[in-house]
């Protein structure tokens, strides 16, 4: 009796809560209306409905060009290796000697480091032996990081890590088996269904796709879309790739996308040209597909493509024009597909889009004008956004807390499995330059979405148990502790991929929202949630995936990884 009516009590405290913080959020938003917040502000401890930004490091040794989460919670980050010296020795006595090397054909600094978060000294060097400058990447389905070419001596190599626990001492291997059959600069890659092969499509004046392992070792096939997306600034590299539930390959590139059967290598649709500006890099939007989501059967695919530069600012980059305020979203199954345009609060190039576990799109990084080289952007785009796609176009975009730190060209973004959001790097210049407006940051930062606000601790899932392997359509339970009882269809699994950041695109990144049912009381504050994995590895691809509770919009503390495999 006592403790029903103490869970009443509770109850009606959350509802009471709930209320303040909607009315908080309302004032703050028509306050913003007459007045847009400032930027460049005190960054730390933000009032709750903008997020809050961390610092967690000083100095990572080097900037992060590109970065990935493994499923020991460490993030992998590389940069290059014709830069000189960077500011992290290697250990053991380890040097690169690399006669073909540009810059220090013997070096003793790393070029890539293992970041744990948490740790009181969070970086560890790892070696790398040739250049990965603006290389491409993905996890594979065993959970290695499989990582390919760069530029010079590194153009066609094929580098992995097998992640280890952030006290292990794994470390990159370089093929000398294998390699890429062109030479691929600005590439992009895609994990497939059988969870071990990736497509790498593209690259600077390298208009075909290739596999990777290749053990037929058939030539890379040629793709005349890439070369009609090509224009003078080169529009079409690190194309957008987005693996579709039917396991063709959605690709876009400078303004224009396909579909494509790339076993048969034909094209199942062409899509409409999106209005705007060019959208890849040089100019710097990014792309997400929206959550493939378990209750319209994941029959539904919407694709969203936000930012870029206007044309031209590649070409006369003293100019510095103001980059693109727009995105574009279309349904991609649809018969007569179009896309629908909608502002955003801030022109952005180089934004990174991420999905959070809220089933929301974070747009994080970049300027608001110029496009991505050397010295190419200025005004950068401090304050985040986030997209919420289930609400009507115009009221999707809320603008969150600003950083003081430009992240402009070369910086990633990471979702950490705490929720948090992990940014680093930014180098506008070919070396390490300290000095200047802009210069090469080695700070590492975390941006924490609303939904980490302490308002939400007692709405919080924490995931008690949850199977470390599932296999396709397979229904498996998950325990997990909330203060509160979740009503019944607030409760969402997303299990999320970890994907490859590199240049505002996250390479190999989905969502999926699962089935579930409603939960079930197990004990006090403990409920089991029966939910169903995805029922094909085209939905899914075999790997490791971050897997998180959400009662109503509020993920859980840490997500499970859960690897998705064919067979157990
Ligand atoms: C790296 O090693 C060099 C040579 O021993 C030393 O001068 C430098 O201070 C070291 N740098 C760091 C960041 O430890
Ligand atoms: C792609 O082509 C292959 C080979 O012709 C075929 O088996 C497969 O069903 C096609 N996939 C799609 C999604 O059209």
């Amino acid at each position: 009796m006592w403790r029903s009516l103490l869970k009443l009590y509770a109850f009606f405290l959350v509802i009471v809560l709930a209320a303040i913080a909607m009315a908080l959020l309302v004032t703050r938003k028509f306050m913003y209306i007459g007045k847009m917040p400032a930027q460049g502000g005190g960054a730390q401890g933000e009032s709750m409905g903008q997020g809050t930004w961390q610092l967690m490091s000083e100095n990572a040794g080097i900037a992060s060009m590109h970065a990935v989460v493994t499923r020991f919670g460490t993030v992998v980050m590389l940069d290059r290796t014709n830069i000189g010296a960077s500011q992290i020795n290697l250990t053991g006595a380890r040097c690169r000697h690399q006669p073909t090397e540009l810059t220090l054909k013997h070096d003793c600094t790393a070029h890539s480091i293992v970041f744990t978060p948490g740790l009181d000294n969070p970086v560890r060097p790892l070696y790398i032996q040739t250049d990965t400058w603006c290389s491409s990447g993905q996890l594979n389905g065993d959970g290695t990081i499989v990582q390919t070419g760069g530029d010079f001596e590194g153009i066609t190599k094929i580098r992995r890590f097998w992640p280890c626990a952030p006290d292990g001492n794994c470390d990159w291997v370089e093929s000398t088996k294998e390699s890429l059959k062109m030479g691929r600069w600005y590439a992009s890659n895609q994990l497939l269904p059988d969870g071990y092969t990736q497509i790498v499509v593209g690259g600077r004046n390298v208009f075909t796709y290739e596999y990777i392992p290749n053990p037929s070792a058939s030539p890379a096939t040629f793709l005349p879309f890439l070369q009609k997306t090509s224009d003078a600034q080169a529009d079409n590299l690190y194309p957008f790739l987005h693996l579709l539930p039917d396991g063709s390959l959605f690709i876009f590139a400078n303004r224009d996308s396909i579909i494509l059967n790339y076993t048969s290598n034909t094209i199942l649709k062409t899509l409409p040209t999106i209005p705007g500006e060019p959208r890849n890099y040089p100019s710097a939007g990014s792309s997400v597909m929206l959550p493939l989501r378990a209750a319209d059967g994941y029959a539904h695919v919407e694709i969203l493509v936000c930012g870029g530069a206007q044309y031209g600012a590649f070409l006369n980059p003293n100019q510095f024009l103001p980059a693109s305020q727009t995105c574009g979203r279309i349904d991609v199954l649809a018969t007569n597909p179009q896309w629908e345009m909608e502002t955003m609060p801030m022109r952005r190039t180089m934004g990174d889009m991420l999905l959070l576990p809220s089933e929301e799109v974070l747009i994080i990084n970049g300027a608001q004008n110029g496009c991505q080289g050397w010295g190419f952007a200025n005004n950068p785009a401090l304050s985040p956004v986030v997209y919420n796609p289930s609400k009507a176009n115009g009221e999707r975009f809320t603008t969150m807390a600003a950083t003081t730190i430009p992240r402009l060209y070369h910086s990633t973004a990471n979702l950490l499995p705490d929720g948090r959001v992990i940014v680093a790097g930014s180098n506008t210049h070919q070396y390490y330059t300290f000095t200047g407006e802009f210069p090469t940051e080695l700070r590492v930062e975390a941006f924490l979405p609303t939904y980490l606000d302490s308002v939400y601790n007692n709405m919080r899932p924490r995931i008690m148990q949850a199977p470390e392997k599932v296999t396709y359509s397979e229904s498996f339970e998950v325990r997990v502790a909330m203060a509160v009882a979740p009503a019944a269809k607030e409760i969402r699994m997303s299990l999320m991929s970890a994907p490859f950041s590199t240049h505002s695109f996250s390479q190999g990144q989905r969502l999926l929202s699962l089935q579930v049912l409603p939960p079930s009381a197990a004990e006090d504050n403990v409920y089991i949630i029966s939910a169903t994995a995805p029922s094909s590895a085209s939905l899914a691809p075999p790997s490791y995936y971050m897997l998180f509770a959400v009662n109503n919009g509020i993920p859980s503390a840490t997500c499970k990884w859960v690897q998705l495999v064919q067979n157990t």
